[in-house]
């Protein structure tokens, strides 16, 4: 089931980087965004030498080619998600991007004054705002599963909540900030009880656990190709066919109609119905690679490997005088270590250990209503992926002493 870390890390030539003179990078940042394997820098500058050309457009060789690799790569993030066709995986700029199309496409043509949305405390502000601007312009109501001490959904109040008949729960698989892998199966199951449609901002979870749409049966699932190894600027939403079919075009242009009149247009088929404009063709080049590297080195030993060196993580976080951590158990998380070091701000915490190559994000995340729920501003986050290593939860362990002693 082990890693073969070494062969892993030379993958990536970025781990080599030294940020100062003889200080090689630590990188643990990857909830942020994670780093590109070779075989991905690769995938996309290959495209951009050999076949770059404008898709769905041309009869040309080059045109061809780059549809084809543009679609083979939307077949084979089908496959890794197991969704029952591709046409059911929608190209989008990232996880934000899929969340307001849901909002603006479906919301928009099923909600109206007084419907309920359920989320929960725990959303990062992807899965927050846009509902937050369909209650200004509809008057939806928002509910939210609460977060419990230990960083759980609170699912007693969720059940109370389903009584009021919500008609979308939409919630995170993973968060940013506790690392808690929520009971998605069960929670859209629930859901699914009353009627209502489940969406699930599956940003953290891909990158990190195998995710199976047929097991799941969530209605929508959104996820971001940068966290899980590939490239920035595009990012997918799955949906159930049924479902994508019955709603309204979300951006109106070039590639997403079948036919267009000087007063009207017909909107093309699925999946492009939802692809306006010239997409993000070197990008869908480097997910399919990305979707290709993380298939070979296996999901399931990703998610051990993290499991190991989070559990270690958080062990070792847990002896550090001062430092108070956030979120579950090491078996209810994924590689997720949020925590504050008694007296000193978490920005001065990340600064610090930058000097010696450390990365950490520092902030509130994208999350501040789940830390002003803990009633801090902020925290320093170390955040793991399949290239780290033990070794560098010992350099983040001795670098957070180092930021003590500074601070006496
Ligand atoms: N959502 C990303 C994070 O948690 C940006 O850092």
């Amino acid at each position: 089931m082990t890693l073969d870390i070494e062969k892993i890390r030379k993958d990536f030539p970025i781990l080599e980087r030294e940020t100062r003179p003889g200080v090689r990078v630590t990188y643990l940042d990857s909830t942020a965004t994670s780093q590109k394997p070779v075989q991905v820098i690769e995938a996309m500058n290959d495209y951009y030498r050999r076949s770059n050309a404008n898709i769905h457009r041309g009869v040309h060789t080059l045109a061809e080619e780059a549809t084809s690799m543009y679609e083979s790569a939307r077949e084979k993030i089908a496959k890794f998600i197991n969704a029952s066709s591709s046409r059911e995986v929608i190209y989008t700029r990232n996880t934000t991007e899929s969340i307001n199309l849901i909002a603006y496409s479906w919301g928009r043509a099923n909600l109206k004054t007084g419907d309920l949305v359920i989320l929960t405390e725990m959303e990062h502000h992807s899965n927050l705002v846009p509902w937050h601007m369909l209650q200004a312009e509809r008057g939806i109501e928002l509910e939210f599963i609460p977060v419990t001490e230990d960083g759980l959904l609170d699912l007693e109040t969720y059940k109370t909540l389903l009584d009021r008949r919500p008609k979308l729960v939409s919630f995170t698989h993973m968060s940013n900030v506790l690392g808690t892998i929520n009971p998605a199966a069960e929670i859209i199951r629930m859901g699914h009880e009353v009627g209502a449609v489940v969406l699930v901002d599956g940003a953290q979870s891909v990158p990190h656990l195998k995710v199976d749409m047929q097991t799941l049966d969530a209605d929508f699932y959104a996820f971001s190709a940068h966290k899980m190894c590939g490239p920035t600027g595009i990012g997918a939403l799955y949906g159930k066919t049924v479902l994508l079919e019955s709603m309204p075009p979300f951006l109106g242009g070039g590639d997403m109609i079948k036919e267009v009149k000087l007063r009207s247009f017909r909107p093309n088929t699925l999946p492009h119905k939802f692809e306006a404009g010239t997409p993000a063709i070197a990008e869908a080049v480097g997910f399919g690679a990305a979707v290709d590297y993380l298939s070979t080195v296996g999901m399931e030993r990703i998610a051990a490997h993290e499991h190991e060196v989070t559990e270690y993580a958080l062990d070792r976080l847990e002896e550090i005088p001062g430092v108070k951590l956030f979120g579950p158990s090491a078996d209810k998380k994924g590689g997720v270590a949020a925590f504050t070091l008694e007296g000193v701000h978490p920005h001065d915490v990340a600064q610090i250990l930058d000097q010696d190559g450390i990365a950490v994000r520092a902030g509130h995340h994208c999350a501040q209503p789940l830390h002003e729920k803990f009633g801090i501003p902020a925290t320093s986050r170390a955040s793991f992926y399949l290239y780290n290593t033990k070794e560098e939860v010992d350099l983040l362990v001795s670098g957070i002493y180092k930021v003590k002693e500074m601070f006496g």
